[in-house]
């Protein structure tokens, strides 16, 4: 479902050659829930807005189920993305002149296939699950970081894409909410059967995923 083929990503910095990543492979399988650990600096992050679309590569290539991402130009990844990606943010991203409600409908609006009700309904879908229907009308800087960061993932989910990339979206959560917003990832997987790939240094995280990636200097190694 995510597969990553010989990708690489490299500056020129002076006569030198960079290498961010380097030669990375790594596949996910639909419905799988993978994770990547690797020092600061390892290149996580941008392993995953390579894998989004939302930066392009030096070589090689990031599937998405049967579509290339890295072959399409700007305007398509970004019509990609919008269906079938959903992206979950550590720093939540979130407008804060909009409630809560209108953060996560921002995406669906985007894509224009629905009727207000209907975007309504979703909305209180997936808020049920996740246990935000309380705080759909309030502000973001009216709720807390857990209920914020379970949000993010209603607005990654509300397009129903078939893969999330979350970038550690637990690092800056107490251990409650950690465990909260952990439940609230295998239930969009059991709910919806979406392929999850996240970047964290969570030990409990560790333990539910089905595939461990770790990302040293650029070179990757499967763990699990
Ligand atoms: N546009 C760029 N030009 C040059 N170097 C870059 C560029 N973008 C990122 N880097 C470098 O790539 C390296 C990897 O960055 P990345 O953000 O992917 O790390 P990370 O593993 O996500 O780290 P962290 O755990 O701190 O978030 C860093 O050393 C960063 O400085
Ligand atoms: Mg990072």
């Amino acid at each position: 479902m995510i597969s990553v083929r010989n990708l690489s990503k490299y500056f020129q910095v002076e006569n030198n050659i960079r290498y961010i990543l380097n030669d990375v492979s790594l596949e996910i399988n639909e419905g799988e829930f993978g994770i990547i650990t690797g020092r600061s600096g390892a290149g996580k992050s941008t392993l995953l807005h390579l894998i989004a679309g939302l930066d392009t590569p030096s070589k090689g290539e990031c599937w998405i189920g049967e579509e290339s991402i890295s072959s399409f130009d700007e305007d398509k990844r970004a019509e990609f993305r919008l269906k079938n990606i959903g992206f979950v943010f550590q720093t939540f991203n979130f407008l804060s002149s909009l409630t809560i409600s209108e953060n996560i409908m921002i995406p669906k609006i985007l894509l224009n296939n629905d009727s207000t009700d209907q975007i309504n309904s979703k909305i209180v879908k997936i808020s049920n699950i996740l246990g935000i229907n309380h705080i759909l009308n309030q502000l973001p800087n009216e709720v807390s970081g857990g209920e914020l960061q379970r949000a993010c993932i209603a607005r990654a989910m509300i397009n129903h894409p078939a893969v999330i990339l979350a970038d550690e979206p637990t690092g800056n959560l107490d251990t409650e909410n950690r465990g909260v917003v952990v439940d609230s990832f295998n239930k969009m997987k059991g709910e919806f059967n979406v392929t999850i790939l996240m970047v964290t240094h969570d030990e409990e995280i560790e333990e539910n995923a089905d595939t461990i990636f770790h990302l040293n200097d650029g070179i990757i190694t499967k763990i699990r």
